[in-house]
């Protein structure tokens, strides 16, 4: 099979690792890759967002399937450009329809179909520029600390938490006035849940839906989850606290509730569903919903996940999931996100990554990643995950470490706590 895959993250590299070792995966292309990919297959130069160019290439080069991982070719809709299109409408896109990405590209849309489907989550109010003192009303009433939502697509800085509420109402503003673009005309005000996140991994098919490894990532820059928000430092896979017990609770309270109602609603999704939770108290939450695969969470649940990939994807276009029994590997996985010195804020690029073959006993997966006159270098803020397996995270950590430090690149940074806060 001839696969195209959109997107070039450490996400598809692990992605296309997982393909290069499949029997059935005769070609693969990567639009656009990185230095990574371009081990796994061939790397084109495409935008994953420029659906005509995509439609030229498929045709050229006979593609028999797209693997989307990123959320904005989904939320453009590009499965529903492939399914329209007479010429197209044979090659499957692996991922939701632009109805079903709305489960991420809106978190008001999101937001109600948990309501419908009394999936549980924080209790919420939505306002637009029509409704600003309606919203200033309830943010006087809100308990802090008070949680803002953008309603769409921000880059993954559209959620704000407050601990003031007078700062809380600027930003409120602010955002309704345009601080995130289009994404900010509508925003969601929830309440904050305190608890402990986890990140549940669901593959469907439309019918039926098989649970994939779970897994933890760590968002924040600093060590001790301090400082800023970033793509994710790090992730471990499996995650300590999440038993049987808290995994019936998911399955029961959120995974099938969510597709009965995806199919209620007559909403078709032939993709992964990242389901964003928090316990509290033991009990699961659900913080987001995401339309693809979470980054870097697939660095740790794609090297346990045992089964083809290529099998996978043919039986969720084909509505055959339910011949497929999910096989995870028993060892921990943990992986360490290497990132360029200054991120998530300003930082450079170009700088050259040495002693890449000196590392033993890990997986690399490339993020931000190019290749010029034979050398690697960095190409965005988060650079290089370093994965490895142990008994338990704390062995794979340790090796993951060992070769953070071996690596080198100007600036190179990297949090060496990962999964530290699950001990005990
Ligand atoms: P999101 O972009 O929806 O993933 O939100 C970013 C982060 O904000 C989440 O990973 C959580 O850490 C935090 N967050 C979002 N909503 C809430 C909430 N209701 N209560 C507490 N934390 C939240
Ligand atoms: N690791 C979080 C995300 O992929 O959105």
């Amino acid at each position: 099979m001839k696969i195209l895959l959109l997107g070039g993250g450490g996400r598809e590299h692990a992605f296309a690792r997982k393909f290069q070792k499949s029997p059935f995966c005769e070609q693969l292309f990567i639009a656009p890759g990185n230095a990574g990919t371009a081990q796994c297959g061939t790397n084109v130069a495409l935008n994953p967002n420029d659906f005509p160019s995509l439609k030229t290439f498929v045709l050229e080069q006979d593609i028999e399937m797209v693997v989307v991982g990123p959320e904005e070719p989904l939320v453009r809709g590009i499965f529903d450009f492939f399914g329209t299109d007479e010429e197209l409408e044979h090659v499957p896109v692996i991922g939701p329809s632009r109805e079903g990405a709305q489960l991420e590209g809106s978190k008001a849309f999101a937001k109600a179909f948990m309501a419908e489907q009394q999936i549980p989550t924080a209790d919420y109010q939505e306002f637009t520029q029509e409704t600003v003192a309606d919203g200033l009303d309830f943010l006087d009433k809100t308990n802090l600390p008070i949680v803002l939502k953008a309603d769409g697509l921000a880059a993954g800085k559209g959620v704000l938490i407050l601990t003031d509420r007078e700062a809380a109402k600027k930003e409120f503003r602010a955002m309704l006035d345009g601080k995130f673009g289009e994404a900010g005309a509508r925003v969601v005000v929830e309440s904050f849940l305190d608890g402990i996140e986890f990140s549940v991994f669901v593959l469907t098919d439309g019918r039926d839906y098989k649970i994939l490894p779970v897994a933890k990532d760590y968002k924040r820059i600093g060590e001790g989850d301090t400082g800023l928000n970033t793509g994710g430092m790090g992730a471990v896979s499996p995650v300590r606290f999440v038993d049987e017990k808290m995994m019936e609770k998911v399955e029961k309270r959120v995974i099938i509730p969510t597709i009965k109602g995806l199919q209620q609603r007559d909403i078709i999704y032939q993709g992964f569903i990242f389901i964003g939770l928090i316990s509290v108290g033991g009990e699961p939450f659900v913080i987001e919903y995401n339309c693809r695969m979470g980054d870097p969470e697939t660095e740790v649940v794609f090297p346990r996940l045992k089964n083809d990939l290529t099998e996978l994807m043919v039986a969720t276009a084909n509505g055959t999931l339910n011949e497929i029994t999910i096989e995870e590997d028993s060892r921990a996985a943990t992986t360490i996100m290497l990132v360029s010195g200054g991120y998530p804020e300003g930082y450079e690029k170009g700088k050259v990554i040495h002693h890449l073959d000196n590392v033993k006993d890990s997986t690399i997966f490339h993020a931000g990643t190019r290749i010029e006159n034979d050398q690697i270098l960095t190409n965005g803020g988060r650079v290089l995950a370093i994965t490895s397996f142990g008994d338990n995270f704390e062995e794979a950590l340790t090796i993951s470490k060992k070769n953070a430090k071996e690596i080198n690149f100007e600036g190179k940074y990297f949090r060496g706590d990962i999964g530290m806060d699950l001990m005990g």
